[in-house]
């Protein structure tokens, strides 16, 4: 049943059911297998992230080589191949298919007897790379075929590819937390495939889009589109987005339709393919050794534009981080004016010889963030002018420090109004705190009028301080006021991302908020704890460990802890098992370290299915203490407590006698 929804909600894009009957869903189902091991199937929506991280990928033979595709990039080249195929088949009756050219990475997928089985890279074409456990990420995929009677084996052709607006979202994550970004979607995708780590790629929301077959026994076709007609009931996810059409200048009209419209899809497309469609008339035309010679890519020119690199500014972010922004003489480039755009950091300007003064080509990286590809050299008059990061933050005059090695520069003053400013907006912001009124003029005007020194200070404004900004009336200091003491309440997730922490972006503060019950839980949780769980890696147990050693943090976190925000969470999983036995009824269990056969949440919800209560601090109440590899606090508590200590494997057997 979940699989069907699956499908409706990934492939269909119509989902019958909410998201939180979804997870209702899901939810059995995980308490089921808890319970019921030897129920699970290979295409379980729980089988999705599985397997271990690996070292690398096995090289896997490509059944039928996967070939590219020839190009063209006018109107003229494409009615040259038309031309040339009619002379090859004898006849201009040529029915053709036209494609768009989603831009991401080629994959082939082998269905044996409708299950998926494995997933490839193209490679060179001959050879690949295996990829099976990172493509089964992919919700948009149908872990077994929707067919009565499949295939002894299908494979299956198609592009793995990441949203734009994904690609946003990963690029965002990644400047928060100080990593490169991704230079497009494609890049973005092809790298989130390659990950080892089948978990990091399931955070990547990576999707599908299958266009033809590969090495197929036990089913036949007669054309292209028949066989997408196939893939489609299948449930694999066909384009909408295709067209038969009977020549070449109708062919043309797609790929202009297209071209115009490209902005609009919420993916990217660098072109049209157009290929034959009856396979007898493909198998005429036959193949080179890199392409077919039935199809051709006609490719998008790159939009790309020359504009005056006015300016460089300086902002000051959150974490003090002085980022340079090129201000522009406003262009359109793919649909937009553009009028500033990011230039990273210094080296990435010395990289590419970019002056203040320079006419500069401009494009947007994925079709969506503005960059300067280059500056045009011969357009130089020698009165353009070199950058050079300042030695004083732009706006506290305080000293401005790129450590050796990192490519960042930072103002290094705790105090400095720009960084306070930033945290202030970022803590109020909907994703975190979620107070609105407390936008950017607001946030100002409090730092200005002193009437707060940092976040905390926000809880601690009456209404009479807030009649003092400007054009507050009556019933906006109201709404501001209670907005505040409505944010009291947000979760500990949301609390967790508005800190700031460093490395601690909305999904990191979600995982931080499944694994702790509280501030001062994760406040005291050692490095090894925090590493121990999955998607915490060294940088950001680092980063949460020294976040809360700094005296500053801590007060500011008393003064909310004081004002009444909640600080705590009831656990997730807490009574959403319904126990099946009461074999630990009564019994509290806490686990520690690293886990080697069970994931931290099933281990709890097995301890619930039971009727046990699992916990994640450890008190005079605890009953068992489960050890993983690398325990942290927590087992020495357990110690110091004098509370039962028990391995994985103990606990394994303890709940199966
Ligand atoms: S057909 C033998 N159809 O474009 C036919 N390719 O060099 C080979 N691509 O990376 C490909 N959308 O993965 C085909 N609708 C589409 C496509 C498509 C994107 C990619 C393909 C490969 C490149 C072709």
């Amino acid at each position: 049943m979940l699989n069907y929804h699956n499908y409706r909600y990934y492939v269909l894009d119509a989902p019958e059911i909410s998201d939180a009957e979804y997870d209702e869903l899901m939810q059995e189902l995980i308490e089921i297998e808890a319970a019921h091991p030897e129920l699970i199937t290979p295409d379980s929506p729980t089988q999705r992230v599985g397997g271990e991280p690996s070292d690398a990928f096995k090289p896997v033979k490509h059944r039928a080589k996967m070939l590219s595709l020839a190009n063209a990039f006018s109107f003229s080249e494409l009615t040259a191949f038309f031309n040339r195929i009619c002379g090859e088949l004898g006849t201009k009756q040529i029915e053709l298919v036209c494609e768009l050219k989603v831009d991401g990475v080629a994959v082939s997928l082998v269905f044996e007897h409708g299950m998926y089985v494995s997933g490839a890279t193209r490679g060179d074409g001959e050879v690949g790379e295996d990829i099976t456990a990172n493509v089964k990420t992919i919700q948009s995929l149908p872990l077994r075929l929707f067919l009565e009677a499949a295939p002894d084996i299908l494979e299956v052709r198609g592009e793995v590819y990441l949203s734009k607006k994904q690609f946003e979202q990963i690029n965002k994550e990644r400047a928060e937390s100080g990593q490169p970004l991704f230079a497009n979607p494609r890049n973005a995708a092809a790298g989130s495939l390659r990950q080892l780590d089948p978990k990091v790629t399931a955070t990547r929301n990576l999707d599908i889009f299958v266009y033809g077959l590969g090495y197929v026994t036990g089913v036949e076709f007669t054309d292209h589109w028949q066989s997408l007609q196939y893939l489609k009931a299948a449930g694999l996810k066909v384009s909408d987005h295709i067209k038969k059409v009977k020549s070449i200048d109708e062919a043309y009209e797609f790929c202009e339709v297209w071209q115009e419209k490209r902005h609009l899809l919420p993916f990217e497309i660098d072109g049209v393919v157009i290929k034959v469609n009856s396979y007898e008339q493909q198998k005429k035309l036959g193949l080179t050794s890199k392409a077919p010679r039935w199809a051709i890519a006609y490719k998008f020119p790159a939009e790309q534009k020359t504009t005056k690199l006015i300016d460089i500014e300086l902002n000051v972010g959150r974490t003090g981080a002085v980022t340079p922004t090129a201000v522009l003489e406003p262009v359109v480039v793919a649909g937009s004016t553009v009028s500033r755009a990011t230039l990273h950091n210094e080296d990435e300007i010395k990289r590419k010889d970019i002056r203040i003064g320079d006419i500069v080509i401009v494009q947007k990286a994925g079709d969506v963030i503005p960059e300067i590809v280059a500056p045009v050299i011969s357009k130089r008059t020698g009165k353009e002018k070199s950058f050079k990061m300042p030695k004083k933050c732009p706006s506290c005059g305080g000293e401005v420090v790129r450590p050796r090695g990192e490519a960042v520069a930072r103002c290094v003053n705790m105090n400095c109004p720009a960084v306070i400013y930033e945290r202030v907006i970022h803590f109020a912001s909907r994703q975190a705190m979620d107070i609105e009124g407390l936008g950017e003029s607001v946030a100002r005007q409090l730092l200005d009028k002193k009437m707060i020194k940092d976040v905390a200070d926000i809880y601690y404004l009456n209404k009479d301080q807030l009649l003092e900004i400007e054009h507050f009336a009556d019933k906006a200091a109201d709404n501001l006021y209670l907005a505040i003491q409505k944010s009291k309440e947000r979760p500990l997730s949301r609390l967790l991302f508005a800190l700031g922490i460093r490395y601690v972006g909305a999904h990191v503060a979600e995982v931080l908020a499944d694994n702790f019950t509280s501030v001062n839980d994760l406040a005291s949780a050692s490095f090894d704890e925090l590493v121990a769980i999955p998607e915490i890696g060294p940088r950001i147990a680092e980063s949460i460990n020294s976040f809360f050693r700094e005296e500053r943090n801590q007060a500011v976190i008393k003064k909310l802890l004081d004002a009444g925000v909640k600080m705590e969470q009831e656990k997730k999983v807490e009574g959403e098992v319904s126990p099946n036995t009461s074999k630990l009824k009564g019994l509290t269990f806490v686990f520690t370290g690293a886990l080697s056969q069970l994931t931290r949440s099933e281990a709890e919800n097995i301890v619930k299915s039971m009727g046990g209560r699992a916990s994640s601090s450890v008190s005079k109440k605890t009953d068992y203490v489960v050890a993983g590899e690398s325990p942290g606090s927590k087992y020495d508590k357990a110690k110091e407590l004098g509370v039962k200590i028990i391995s994985e494997d103990e606990f394994k057997r303890l709940v199966s006698e």
